[in-house]
């Protein structure tokens, strides 16, 4: 292991890949500080979804993708990490330290690392080609190596009640989550913006609509957005934790970002359809049907994925206070 302290490079090279990681509406909800070489994760309030996420719960998953990613960045300079949520009670916005450990870093983590830039959240029909079983195999295994449990959910009736869940959440949907969407679902200034999603990123309609591709603009006119077909029957999982706290939240968003790059290493491209848990009740109903840990954090739709375009992050000098801040 490398014990010189960390260059400018290296540092930027972290936090690239911490900034990369996926959040609820791209909000990006977090900023950043260095503790010598440590990393401090901090959720950032100004960013939160009061309607759409009323107790943080996804913010807190995004912090928890963005931990897993800045741990490759790490691992890719041959550094291994621990991760210490909420290390301090009198700074509650600091939701995790990645902290610098004389271990060697886990040796998958150097591959999954050079994955990390082609991820994208895939709105686009998926080829009409199967997620091969071994790699379904690897999903499952990259949750339950960092402590979730992904059900892929194959068999009829579950299928059909989940897709059923969602579309109900869809049609049950207040106009006051759309609203609050508006602003950062191809929102009027998006062209001038470091976050929220373009009209780009929207993907198209599908021609029959099932619930398992979500249309983030549901009830607004997008131009040049059309309707097409997509795959027949996507593959379909939820993941759950063990708890339902801040902490498992972190811990979810660790493992969705570890699942999301494996499925990226193997062409298996995801988009997520979470209007059910949205809705207190349906979220119930959605767990009702998990069978290991009960705690359903996120819908994925996953299959074989063709390329999609970025969507914006904001610039590194944003997202990380000065060294007295925090
Ligand atoms: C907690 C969480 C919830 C999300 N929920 C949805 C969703 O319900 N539907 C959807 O299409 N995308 C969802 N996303 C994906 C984000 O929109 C996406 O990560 C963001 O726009 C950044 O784009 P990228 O993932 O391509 O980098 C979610 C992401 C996170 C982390």
């Amino acid at each position: 292991m490398n014990s010189a302290p960390l260059t400018p490079k290296q540092r930027e090279r972290i936090l690239r890949a911490a900034t990369s990681a996926p959040s609820k509406h791209n909000t990006q909800p977090w900023w950043f500080r260095w503790d010598g070489d440590d990393l401090e994760v901090h959720i950032d309030p100004d960013r939160m979804l009061v309607f759409g996420d009323p107790h943080a719960r996804e913010a807190h998953i995004a912090c928890g993708a963005a931990v897993f990613a800045a741990r490759l960045g790490y691992a890719s300079l041959n550094l291994g990490t621990e991760v210490e949520p909420f290390p301090d009670d009198d700074r509650p916005s600091f939701v995790a330290r990645v902290r610098v450990t004389t271990a060697a870093p886990d040796p998958r983590f150097e591959t999954l690392y050079w994955s990390l830039p082609s991820r994208r959240t895939n709105r686009a029909p998926f080829k009409d080609a199967a997620i091969p079983p071994l790699v379904l195999e690897y999903l499952r295994d990259a949750a339950r190596d960092e402590g979730t449990w992904l059900r892929v959910i194959e068999q009829e009736p579950a299928y059909e009640r989940l897709l059923t869940l969602i579309r109900e959440a869809t049609g049950l949907e207040e106009e006051h989550l759309r609203e609050e969407r508006a602003h950062w679902v191809d929102a009027p200034d998006a062209t001038h913006r470091s976050d929220g999603i373009p009209a780009r990123s929207l993907g198209p309609l599908p021609h029959s609509p099932t619930g398992a591709v979500r249309d983030l603009a549901v009830g607004r006119d997008v131009t040049g957005r059309e309707a097409i077909a997509f795959e027949a029957h996507p593959t379909i999982a939820v993941l759950e934790s063990r708890g339902d706290g801040p902490v498992d939240w972190l811990v979810t968003g660790q493992a969705l970002l570890r699942v999301l790059v494996t499925g990226t290493r193997y062409g298996v491209a995801a988009s997520f359809a979470n209007q059910a848990l949205e809705n207190a009740d349906m979220r119930d109903e959605v767990a009702s049907e998990a069978k290991h840990y009960g705690n359903a954090q996120m819908v994925l739709r996953l299959g074989m994925g063709v390329d999609v375009p970025p969507t914006p992050r904001r610039a590194l000098s944003d997202v990380v206070a000065p060294k007295d801040e925090g």
